[in-house]
């Protein structure tokens, strides 16, 4: 199996890990779309999606942007219910942060920076979007990296950056979906096509 790479971009989430849990909608700047996408990413009925990494930019609050990562094949404490990958996250965020990933917990990382820091890393840049070309039928590279948004349109600056690296821009299909749907719906695009997608 491949390795597949997920990015959300977060608008308004909080980078600082000043969110509560009880309301992650509103102290979190919709940071409860990360969580569920995280959850999206990883969790299948009985397993955990090892070949998958995460990446979250943070947009929103003082300290932004910052970048969290999550790997796979070396996480552990994760559990699919959103209050516990919120408080991961929240643990994680309030670490002290720089330029170089450090980590928080096993497979949870952060650093600062944002969608410019990441990009010349991601390979095979795959951007989800409504309007894009129709996923059934076409051409998937080895080793994809997904790239969604949030709540939020992409902005134009993000797009052109995206766009000036991707080698496809696909549509999942005719209706929006959450971001979280969204990711399931690749994925299992992905393993529809087995072991070479
Ligand atoms: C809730 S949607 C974004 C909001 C939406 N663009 C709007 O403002 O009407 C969340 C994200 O999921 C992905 N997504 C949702 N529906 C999709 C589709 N039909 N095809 C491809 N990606 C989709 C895109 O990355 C999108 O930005």
């Amino acid at each position: 199996m491949g390795r597949v790479t997920i990015v959300v971009l977060g608008h308004r989430a909080n980078a600082d890990g000043t969110f509560t849990l009880e309301d992650l909608p509103g102290s979190g700047g919709r940071i409860d779309i990360i969580v569920r996408s995280i959850g999206a990413s990883f969790f299948l009925s009985r397993d955990i999606r090892r070949n998958v990494v995460f990446y979250a930019i943070l947009m929103g609050g003082n300290t932004a942007p910052k970048t969290l990562m999550v790997r796979g094949d070396e996480v552990r404490y994760l559990n699919p219910d959103e209050r516990n990958i919120a408080a991961l996250i929240r643990h994680a965020l309030l670490k002290p942060s720089g330029p170089e990933w450090r980590r928080a917990s096993p497979g949870i990382y952060v650093r600062e920076g944002g969608l410019v820091e990441l990009l010349p890393e991601l390979e095979n840049i795959v951007i989800l979007r409504e309007g894009g070309e129709d996923i059934r039928g076409a051409p998937m590279p080895h080793n994809p990296t997904f790239v969604l948004s949030d709540k939020e349109e992409f902005r134009p600056e993000e797009l052109e950056a995206l766009r000036s690296r991707a080698v496809a821009e696909l549509s999942l299909g005719p209706l929006s979906y959450h971001t979280e749907h969204a990711i399931v719906i690749a994925l299992n695009e992905l393993d529809r096509r087995g072991e070479d997608p």
